[in-house]
């Protein structure tokens, strides 16, 4: 069995989406001054990002908060990596260097990663994090007022990442997957996209603040209802963009009004507080699209879809927000971006977008 010691963070991410979210994470390195690198298997959902030290690890640390991250799920200061652990007893291996760290912690996770080869681990998950929340007790070392959790990510039965995460700027979620049950009621599985958009994209004051009962909102792309519902169950009058058939009981809470028109070409009559879009379209015209919106004040905030190429999936979102970013320079208006893949997006990300 081995421990070794780390100056590296580490991130959880879509498997398959590795490449993205190593670039994303060395762009952020580089701008902070550091000189790491990534180590990342590809289809591992998992990404290793090791800084030069631990002063490069900290300032990367502070700009690459959760909530700025676009690929990643969570992202977690490393404490140690272990292998060969051994199967009957992997918290002795593991304790002893949570002893050696002077924190306490507010709850300790055992995880693993969202990849096939992990998905069997998790009744090993459980069964682990039982007995290290026991040990941490025993050792006094649970804190629930503590700022910290403690993360034990494990790749294989016999191999884990120690890390540890302020509770501040990471996912409140184990995996960083908020586990959503698909609303009985809704006409579409992709409600739980918008659901979760709002939910990951803004905090608790921002959803209860800007969507409120009777605010006006466009869903553009709107068949069968799913994101629409969301906004329904909110209570806000929705104008649903799209030639497809919209669900009979949406349309029977009278608060939507159908519309079949082209989302690309559709302008609300007077400005709305928001926007919504799930087209399926090329990223580049969606994104032109949805800076025309904010640029001419139609709505105030939005969330939209943006579909990722084959290849250069970075550089495309990358483009797209500087597509939207220059828009609203040209229009005198700043905007903000948040973007996320999320759990439910599959080759997509999702973008909350709001004018400041
Ligand atoms: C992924 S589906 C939307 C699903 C919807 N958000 C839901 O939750 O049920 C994409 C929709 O975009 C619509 N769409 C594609 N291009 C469009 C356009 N130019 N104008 C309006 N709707 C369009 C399609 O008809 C389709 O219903």
């Amino acid at each position: 069995m081995s421990a070794s010691h780390s100056s590296s963070l580490l991130a959880y991410c879509r498997p398959g989406f590795e490449g993205e979210c190593a670039q994303e994470l060395a762009a952020l390195d580089a701008e902070a001054g550091g000189g790491g690198y990534a180590r990342a298997e590809r289809g591992s959902g998992l990404v290793e990002f090791v800084a030069t030290d631990a002063e490069a690890r900290r300032r990367l640390g502070a700009g690459a908060s959760w909530r700025n991250l676009v690929f990643a799920r969570q992202i977690l200061e490393v404490l140690a990596s272990a292998r060969d652990l051994p199967p009957r007893d992997r918290l002795g291996v593991l304790l002893p260097i949570v002893e050696n760290d002077a924190r306490r912690w507010c709850d300790a996770w055992v995880e693993a990663p969202d990849s096939d080869a992990a998905r069997e681990l998790a009744a090993l998950c459980r069964g682990l994090n039982a007995a290290l929340i026991a040990a941490l007790k025993q050792r006094r070392l649970i804190d629930r007022a503590s700022r910290w959790r403690l993360h034990v990510c494990l790749t294989a039965g016999d191999a884990a990442f120690l890390a540890a995460a302020d509770v501040a700027g990471t996912a409140p979620w184990p995996g960083g997957i908020p586990r959503l049950k698909f609303p009985r009621a809704a006409p579409s599985r992709s409600t739980l996209k918008l659901e979760e958009a709002l939910l990951v994209l803004l905090d608790d004051g921002e959803r209860e603040r800007w969507l409120k009962p009777g605010m006006r909102a466009v869903d553009l792309g709107a068949s069968p209802g799913g994101w629409t519902w969301q906004l329904v169950a909110r209570s806000l009058h929705v104008t649903a963009v799209d030639n497809g058939p919209m669900d009979a009981a949406l349309l029977a809470s009278g608060l939507v009004d159908h519309l079949r028109a082209d989302g690309f070409r559709y302008r609300p009559q007077r400005p709305v507080d928001w926007m919504v879009c799930d087209m399926v379209e090329q990223p580049s015209r969606v994104a032109a699209r949805m800076a025309e919106w904010l640029a001419q004040g139609w709505c105030r905030c939005a969330i939209f879809n943006l579909k990722l190429p084959m290849k250069k999936r970075y550089d495309e979102v990358q483009a797209c927000f500087a597509t939207i970013r220059n828009a609203l320079d040209d229009a005198g208006k700043r905007v903000e971006l948040r973007a996320k893949q999320l759990y439910h997006d599959r080759e997509e990300i999702t973008v909350f977008a709001r004018v400041v």
